[in-house]
């Protein structure tokens, strides 16, 4: 979600924060800045918004004398990226100063604690009030290492930490929880980053640290602690990647590393908002408009691309169990049309970059109209993300591959929550929203279950990436997924697919059926199954080329192809999310084995901020 450098050794801190910071900056890059501990009590801090660049310019020919410091590249999640919120973060004396990666879940709890002991905050971040937890612990006369611990121990969340203070002037303190960390080991220097790119051209010899444990960095050495205060042994290992897979963390693509990213980016964007016991789902950034939405009786839904198809799945789920009539529509349409609205309609735009020119003025034509407007935005401070009442952030760091993925399954998964957000407002009782709660929490482990049978998708990628047509068929749930798959393929492998309604076959397009036009038939065992075996058993008689999905444990569809991907059973409503990744990777192993250029397919971009 950042990136994160902090340097103890014999060189000058700075050149080297910043070094590190531009290999990391892949992983985020609204905002930055460095602090370095020039002597006992005296650190030099700089930000910026924007890139490291920006960054630079401001330090300019400034002297930044120091041997110790910490570095942060942001990806913004509590509050806009502006230079007060970039990191490093302090504490009120401006002794204590950090850089986190992560959420702190309780920030608000600790802050207004800390608030209530005089403390003085100067940024809207989750992160600053670590800076000052640590600061009260240090009250108590513990050392640095201590008082982090302490401070940790009071906070929930994710972190990956680097901590130093001008009390101790010869000292940096790492800690990690979820959030990656490791700390590269040179001679006489120490580094520490959130991945090996930041760190293999000063040393190769790394120790990772694991979840609860705390790197304790001065002249004397690097001794590792767990919360206990105990020291843990670690053992120091060889890193013998490259920088270009450092950054892809081993993967050969980012898209392949995105998706394979699905079970945590999904456990981030549910983090703090599933309330099983309740059967509620707790979305912090639509509650000042809780009372609004009990009103509204229309949902519009607009968006571009794979996002556009996130909305359609939105739409079966937020018909079926929350009663809201709801369309969806292309926003390059929808900015051009009449549109009829009133104060009892709301538009959601849903849109991972939070800049693309379509969605953003079909959003500011909406406003124009008095709608309420909600957004699900993965960037933080983006465009949509500041002009809509209310939003749902999705907290999955950036999407570097143009063909998106983890964006897509995150903003399913952010649907089904404000489908049960706004049912349980409505008629949903109790036990079904514990239901349908316990089944969202699932998801991140049921993703893992899908990405388990790769190497079988792979083969069937090679098996049919020569063919140069495709139909993608699906009902209900799994149309808009038909139609994500065929764009998936298309965008990366440029092979030729059409994603169907496969109620809609009969009506013309089964015309194209015959031995050199394959199907994937997305057929789970749901509501529909076996309006699907229906129309897989007309690709057949044809003699189509037949690739099936279904649910582990589904035996008939054996007698109609040998090539099935199998997923694991879920409430229909969420299939869309478990259905999609093998229609994520058949894309990307095809581009694969057709030699394409997967991270940036030719005439595409991230993100479309022209019309
Ligand atoms: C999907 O793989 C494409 N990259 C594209 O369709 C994308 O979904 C669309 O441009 C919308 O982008 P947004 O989510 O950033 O608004
Ligand atoms: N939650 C912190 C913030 O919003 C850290 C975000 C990050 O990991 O970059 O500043």
């Amino acid at each position: 979600m950042c990136g994160i450098v902090g340097y103890l050794g014999k060189q000058q801190a700075a050149p080297i924060l910043l070094e590190g910071l531009k290999r990391l900056e892949y992983r985020g890059y609204d905002s930055c800045g460095l602090a370095v501990l020039r002597k006992k009590n005296k650190i030099q801090a700089f930000k910026s918004v924007g890139r490291i660049s920006e960054l630079e310019k401001k330090i300019g020919n400034k002297k930044l004398i120091g041997f110790i410091g910490c570095g942060h590249t942001r990806w913004a999640t509590h509050g806009a990226p502006t230079e007060k919120n970039a990191h490093p973060h302090s504490d009120c004396q401006g002794k204590i100063w950090l850089v986190h990666n992560g959420i702190i879940e309780n920030y608000q709890e600790l802050k207004n604690k800390l608030e209530k002991l005089g403390h003085k905050f100067k940024s809207q971040t989750d992160t600053e009030v670590l800076a000052h937890l640590i600061e009260e612990e240090q009250k108590k006369e513990k050392k640095l290492e201590e008082a982090v611990i302490s401070a940790l121990k009071k906070a929930r969340g994710t972190f990956g930490l680097v901590v130093i203070s001008g009390n101790e002037p010869n000292k940096m303190v790492a800690a990690r929880q979820s959030s990656p960390l490791l700390i590269g080991v040179g001679s006489g220097e120490y580094l520490v980053a959130s991945d090996a790119s930041a760190i293999v051209t000063h040393t190769k010899k790394v120790v990772y640290l694991d979840d609860g444990e705390i790197g304790v960095i001065n002249g004397d050495g690097l001794r590792i602690l767990n919360l206990d205060n105990r020291e843990v042994a670690k053992k120091i290992q060889e890193i013998d990647w490259n920088i270009e897979k450092v950054q892809k963390e081993g993967y050969a693509h980012f898209m392949l590393k995105e998706i394979f990213e699905q079970p945590s980016a999904l456990e981030n964007s549910l983090r703090g908002r599933v309330i099983e016991e309740e059967g509620l789902a707790k979305l912090g950034g639509i509650e000042g408009v809780e009372n609004k939405l009990k009103k509204i009786d229309r949902l519009i839904i607009v968006a571009c691309g794979t996002a556009y198809l996130a909305g359609q799945v939105g739409e079966y789920m937020l018909e079926e169990y929350a009663g809201i009539p709801t369309e969806v529509e292309y926003a390059s349409e929808f900015r051009y049309r009449k549109p009829i609205l009133n104060k009892k309609t709301a538009l959601l735009c849903i849109s991972q970059s939070g800049e693309t020119a379509d969605t953003l003025a079909a959003l500011q034509e909406a406003k124009r109209k008095g709608a309420m407007t909600l957004g699900i935005v993965n960037v933080v401070g983006s465009s949509i993300a500041r002009q809509t009442d209310a939003g749902i952030y999705n907290h999955i760091g950036p999407e570097i591959g143009v063909a998106s993925t983890k964006a897509f399954t995150s903003q399913l998964c952010v649907l089904a929550l404000l489908t049960l957000f706004l049912a349980r407002q409505r008629q949903m009782s109790y036990v079904m929203g514990q239901r349908i709660a316990r089944e969202i929490k699932q998801m991140p482990e049921l993703t893992k279950q899908v990405l388990a049978e790769s190497s079988k998708i792979r083969k069937l990628a090679k098996k049919y990436c020569a063919f140069e047509d495709f139909f993608f068929l699906g009902r209900k749930y799994n149309f808009p997924i038909a139609i994500e798959g065929a764009l998936k393929l298309k965008e990366v492998s440029y092979i030729h697919a059409e994603g169907y309604g496969a109620g809609e076959m009969k009506h013309g397009p089964i015309a194209l059926v015959g031995k050199d036009f394959v199907t994937f038939a997305l057929a789970p065992q749901d509501s529909v199954y076996h309006k699907m075996i229906s129309n897989i058993q007309e690709i057949k008689a044809r003699q189509g080329p037949l690739i099936a999905l279904t649910t582990k444990g589904n035996n008939e569809i054996k007698k109609m192809t040998r090539d099935i991907i199998y997923i694991p059973k879920t409430i229909e409503m969420l299939t869309p999310i478990l259905s999609v990744i093998p229609l994520q990777l058949f894309a990307y192993y095809a581009a694969l084995f057709r030699r394409c250029d997967i991270d940036k397919p030719k005439n595409l971009a991230k993100s479309v901020t022209v019309e």
